[in-house]
């Protein structure tokens, strides 16, 4: 039986005499434990795991959560779901079914209730979402992920060149990720044509070493195989088998700030062809949230990143990139960034660029969900 959600906490109302509604005077509400079994049993179950359909009466929505399985519940953030318990299911893009509790407790309350789900699972191997820290341009991050991440740099000056990437990240276990990525380019020649087409494509594995929710730290390796699939007389590319890896570090900073930090190197096996290199990426930024904190998200960023060749005549590669990344859906799962790099010196034949993003984390919600 489908019913309204609105019949449904009617009828929790009336039937439930310990119902948080009915006499949150009489209640003791102290622990997270006691608002959870006052207020959420009813529809997400001991544990957390959900009550059954039969009990239930309305049909689960698809991101129905089960609180107790570790790989759903640690990679949320508990200021996402204090967002869904203040502002209710809507707020988030999820099922209305999911009240608002803005009025029954307090910003207190709903900390140490969600500190309850949180220790639902309290195998301490998986990386707690709030150690995943917004996406920079440039420098990887060290959370492993499950996203499409399309990205286009368009050079502001001529020669044009429109370069992307299409990314694909899946994450498995704990602390494990797989990564593929497919670059692409469009570039203007001397006689005004355009050539353009496929990328070397990029087959990658990372790796949590480390991390700590308490600390707000994580740092991850990741090793890369670069195939030389691109055409390498087109500038499409490197015409080299190349291997490449890097360490990615977060650092969650007071305030919603936060500082992340990539080094890395890549090492061509033919380096007649392409030459060996190394890099650091760094970015800082800070995330405000519109609404009270409930709303939408933006986070504006900068990064530094220094590129350098591993040959006796090469200098360093300067390049700074402001940046503004924001949430499109209200799940917050669809987000977007844009940012302009801008070559600091060695600027011959390097162009200022203007560069996007979008992504879509899609163990949060298909695409027309969450809106
Ligand atoms: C009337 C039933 C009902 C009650 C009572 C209820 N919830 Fe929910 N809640 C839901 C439903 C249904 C969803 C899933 C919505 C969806 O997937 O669209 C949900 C989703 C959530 C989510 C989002 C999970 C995610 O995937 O990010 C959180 C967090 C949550 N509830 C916490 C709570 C807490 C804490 C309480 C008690 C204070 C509570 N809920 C009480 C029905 C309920």
């Amino acid at each position: 039986m489908r019913c309204s959600p609105f019949i449904y906490v009617l009828l929790m109302m009336l039937s439930l005499p310990a119902s948080l509604f009915a006499q949150s005077n009489e209640l003791k509400l102290d622990t997270g434990e006691e608002i959870y079994k006052a207020a959420c049993i009813g529809c997400h179950g001991p544990n957390g795991k959900g009550q059954p359909e039969s009990t239930l009466g309305f049909e689960k929505p698809p991101q129905f959560p089960d609180f107790s399985d570790c790989n759903g519940t640690t990679r949320e953030r508990v200021f996402d779901w204090t967002a869904t318990i203040h502002e209710g299911g809507p707020g988030r893009g999820f099922s209305e079914i999911m009240p608002s509790f803005s009025e029954a407790l307090t910003l207190d309350q709903i900390k140490k209730v969600t500190d309850y789900i949180r220790s639902l699972c309290d195998d301490k191997t998986w990386p707690l979402g709030e150690l995943n820290l917004p996406r920079p341009f440039f420098t990887e991050k060290a959370f492993p992920e499950d996203e499409w991440v399309l990205t286009t740099a368009v050079n502001t000056k001529s020669p044009g060149a429109v370069a992307g990437e299409l990314i694909y990240e899946r994450r498995f276990g704990a602390r494990n990720q797989l990564e593929f990525a497919a670059p692409f380019g469009f570039f203007e020649r001397d006689n005004r044509s355009w050539v353009g087409g496929l990328g070397d494509l990029v087959l990658g594995y990372k790796r949590v070493l480390f991390h700590s929710g308490g600390k707000g730290s994580i740092l991850s390796l990741q090793g890369e195989v670069d195939m030389p699939t691109g055409n390498r007389t087109q500038n499409l590319g490197s015409g080299v088998t190349t291997f490449a890896t890097f360490a990615a570090f977060g650092q969650r900073l007071p305030r919603f700030a936060f500082l992340q930090v990539q080094g890395g190197a890549e090492l061509p096996t033919n380096t007649n062809k392409a030459s060996q290199a190394v890099f650091i990426h760094t970015a800082v930024g800070k995330t405000f949230a519109q609404n009270r904190g409930f709303g939408r998200s933006w986070t504006p960023m900068v990064e530094f990143l220094a590129d350098r060749d591993l040959e006796t005549s090469a200098r360093t590669n300067w390049d700074i990139v402001p940046e503004v990344q924001f949430s499109l859906s209200k799940r917050q799962h669809i987000l977007a960034s844009v940012g302009v790099r801008r070559p600091i010196n060695n600027t011959f034949g390097r162009t200022t660029q203007l560069v996007f993003y979008v992504l879509w984390d899609w163990f949060d919600g298909s695409l027309r969900e969450g809106w």
